[in-house]
């Protein structure tokens, strides 16, 4: 069993009911979410890239209840200057946590951190991990990469969070076109309307892969499934 709660943007709450964790904690300041960071308790945080919308709260809530922050290399250094817990890893690479394996893959985007937005944090990732029996695949920021095929093929995807918002990553065309890659069991939207630049149509999304074998999920934020 595995718990998936959406905090809006990139954001969501991970549990199987014993380990809890949160992907791209940006909750401060995102217009999407309900949630304080004080209110997370997690074990583990799982970062994808320094860019302000997805790092986001991950320090403070580090720091606060320990938790540990799994991010490519770069970043996870960059944290730890900042008095945060983290586990290095690389794109590629896989690691057995007490919850579950986690992998990073590429994202084809950016990573900086800091007052600046200009303090290089390395290479961005994408993360397929299991937890509960489930494989989730997360691809963070990422414009369409022929790979996801290869993705998909080796890790039998249960569900997978796509951006869809354009501008700063897949447009919906592309983010069809990723879900026919990676051929998950369900299929869940993020990474638009939490401002006018990436207002994309989640529907439109969801209408376009009707009759492909893949079951679209819309989350609201704050809505949870269970898989
Ligand atoms: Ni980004
Ligand atoms: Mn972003």
């Amino acid at each position: 069993m595995l718990k998936l709660t959406f905090l809006g943007h990139s954001c969501v709450y991970a549990t199987d009911g014993k380990y809890k964790l949160i992907i791209d904690p940006f909750l401060e300041g995102n217009p999407q979410a309900n949630v304080s960071p004080e209110e997370i308790d997690v074990d583990y945080i799982l970062a994808t890239h320094g860019h302000a919308d997805h790092l986001g709260d991950s320090v403070e809530i580090s720091k606060r209840t320990g938790a540990t922050i799994i991010a490519p290399n770069e970043l996870a250094v960059w944290v730890t200057r900042k008095g945060a817990k983290a586990h290095n890893m690389h794109i590629g690479g896989s690691y057995k946590f007490p919850f579950g394996k986690v992998k990073l893959t590429i994202a084809h985007h950016g990573s900086a951190a800091g007052e600046s937005g200009l303090e290089y944090t390395g290479n961005p990732c994408g993360f397929v991990f299991t937890m509960g029996g489930k494989t989730v695949y997360h691809t963070g920021d990422t414009g369409l990469f022929l790979d996801m095929k290869l993705i998909g093929e080796t890790n039998p995807i249960d569900l997978m969070f796509l951006p869809i918002g354009d501008n700063f990553t897949m447009g919906v065309e592309d983010a069809v076109r990723a879900v026919q890659f990676v051929k998950p069991k369900i299929a869940v939207p993020m990474h638009y309307k939490t401002w006018e630049i990436i207002d994309a149509e989640p529907d439109d999304f969801a209408r376009k892969l009707q009759g492909s074998g893949v079951k679209v999920v819309i989350l609201n934020p704050n809505q949870t499934l269970e898989i």
